[in-house]
């Protein structure tokens, strides 16, 4: 018995691995986390499949669902939104299994920050513009910021910011900002991505709020930075003509002559 920890990918259906969906098809008992998990991932559970929105339940009673899967040698599909590395409470349950020595496995998901570039067309990294993508939040009423994650921290360093959990604070994480990027940063934000719903909104710091007027829902990813939408940087080396590399060795006398064939 193994409880597979699937990431369900950011609302897309067939945004999902292969893998994934298999593993979901061969569990007799499937546990998923309420409304950001499609529910048109559910048609894969095998027939009689024991199907359990937890968005309700405490951990304890999700435990206890496991438990209950284990004692008589089911395994469980465990459905998260996106990937499960970031923000998917899967560390505790992991924690909880460990210690009641059941087995896990875990299978990636596509994150929500992935699904909201694509949305854009866009590149998070963009030679000589930025070369780091910062996946972050605000505090929420269920989790606190550790000291020295603040925005203005990561905004200082210049990289793409991804902000999750954080379009209900806007002002605020505009006010943060703008002193780093100016009030002419490029910023995008991607509402329900790979939804078939989905909205984006493509402003500037300084014309963000008025260009999202009074949007309510919350699944939305904040995307900021000089990458966004930027058509001024150059081009990779990589693929340059006269870059001698491994793979394309040019000149006379490339520095990987063995593989010049
Ligand atoms: C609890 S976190 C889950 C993150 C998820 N594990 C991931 O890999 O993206 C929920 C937040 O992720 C973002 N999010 C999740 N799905 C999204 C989507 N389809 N479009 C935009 N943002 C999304 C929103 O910021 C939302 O508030």
């Amino acid at each position: 018995m193994t409880v597979h920890f699937i990431g369900a990918g950011p609302g897309a259906a067939d945004l999902i691995t292969l893998r994934g969906r298999d593993l979901i098809a061969a569990s007799p008992v499937c546990l998923y986390a309420g409304s950001l998990v499609p529910q048109a991932l559910l048609a894969h559970c095998p027939e009689g499949a024991r199907i359990v929105n937890t968005a309700s339940l405490s951990l304890d009673e999700i435990m206890a669902e496991i438990s209950s899967a284990h004692s008589v040698g089911q395994d469980v599909a465990r459905l998260h939104s996106g990937d499960l590395s970031v923000w998917s409470a899967m560390g505790e349950q992991l924690r909880r299994l460990r210690s009641l020595g059941i087995p896990y496995d875990v299978t990636p998901g596509v994150p929500s920050f992935a699904a909201a570039a694509a949305t854009l067309g866009a590149e998070l990294t963009l030679p000589g513009v930025a070369q780091s993508v910062i996946l972050t939040r605000t505090s929420g009423r269920a989790s606190a910021m550790p000291p020295g994650e603040t925005l203005s921290a990561f905004a200082a360093t210049g990289a793409t910011l991804a902000i999750h959990l954080s379009v209900h604070v806007l002002d605020r994480v505009i006010a943060e900002l703008t002193p780093h990027y100016g009030p002419d940063c490029p910023v995008a934000v991607v509402w329900r991505a790979s939804w078939p719903d989905q909205r984006v909104v493509k402003a500037t710091l300084e014309t963000l709020e008025t260009a999202i007027g009074a949007e309510m829902e919350r699944t939305a990813l904040i995307l900021v930075g000089h990458a966004i939408g930027a058509e001024s940087f150059d081009e990779s080396r990589l693929y340059a003509g006269d870059y001698d590399r491994r793979y394309r060795p040019v000149g006379t006398e490339p520095r990987f002559p063995d593989t010049a064939l």
